[in-house]
């Protein structure tokens, strides 16, 4: 079975990505027992912080896959037993990347390549933007998924995040498969259901149909650095993370793979 490479995307902050990200990390590595490396491409460095506990993340940095020479990646392996390609809280650097040259985009890939039979997955976690990193991610996979929130404006984002998504497909990355979004923070509410026809509307066939609600643990979880379901009272959120991500592994089965 060849490596399944999933990025993360909407230009959009606080959607769910970095949390959606991590949680399928641990859900992989501790359910399915998958080899499982995770790679921060957003200097925020969220996903980071979740997987090493707040600790400055070792060895290979994801700014660092921006390096024109070859070099030996070296991804640290956190205490889940996930390995990591980090960024460092805020670092400079990393937001400095969004200057490069377009040429250099394609450089993630390269250096992933030459590791990535190691895993049965990579996930790669972007950016809340439409630049030089969130095309390097959508280069380096061949899977997309979107994390959304539900509101007035949902629409008008995700007209242009899809956009920008099949432009990517048609002109950079023929092989990547737009998995559509998921619903995060779901509250069941009417004002909730009008947005999510509009947005079924906008995107046809693209919205999942397991949806993530709101629930604290998962922001426990997330602080902690842990799997949902060791968080206390993380059972409800647990169950719908475990139908989102079913829904996932099931629709890449079904893809050409
Ligand atoms: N379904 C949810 N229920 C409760 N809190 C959530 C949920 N999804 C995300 N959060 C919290 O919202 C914040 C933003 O989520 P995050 O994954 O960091 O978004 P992004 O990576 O898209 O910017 C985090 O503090 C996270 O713990
Ligand atoms: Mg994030």
């Amino acid at each position: 079975m060849s490596v399944k490479r999933i990025a993360f995307a909407n230009q959009k902050g606080g959607v769910g990505k970095s949390t959606i990200c991590t949680q399928l990390a641990f859900y992989l590595r501790e359910r399915d027992k998958q080899r499982v490396l995770v790679v921060d491409m957003d200097a925020q460095g969220n996903s980071t912080s979740t997987l090493t506990h707040g600790e400055d993340p070792s060895g290979t940095l994801a700014n660092e896959l921006f390096k024109t020479e070859a070099f030996d990646l070296q991804p640290m392996t956190t205490d889940s037993g996930i390995d990591l390609i980090g960024s460092r809280k805020n670092d400079r650097e990393g937001y400095d990347v969004e200057a490069l040259p377009l040429e250099l985009v394609g450089l993630p890939r390269q250096h992933l390549e030459s590791i990535w039979d190691n895993y049965n997955y990579v996930l790669i976690d972007c950016p809340p933007s439409l630049g030089r990193k969130l095309l390097a991610a959508l280069l380096a996979v061949k899977y997309v998924v979107s994390p959304i929130k539900l509101s007035g404006y949902a629409v008008d984002g995700l007209a242009g995040l899809f956009e920008t998504l099949y432009d990517v497909k048609e002109n950079y990355n023929e092989e990547l498969e737009i998995l559509g979004a998921i619903v995060n923070e779901y509250d069941r509410s009417a004002a909730h259901n009008v947005s999510l026809a509009n947005v079924r509307e906008a995107i046809p066939d693209l919205v999942f149909q397991h949806h993530l609600q709101h629930r604290s643990p998962i922001d426990t979880a997330t602080m902690v650095g842990q799997p949902v379901w060791k968080v206390r009272n993380g059972r409800a959120a647990a169950e719908e993370f475990k139908a989102v991500f079913e829904e996932l592994k099931a629709k890449i089965a079904s893809s050409a793979q």
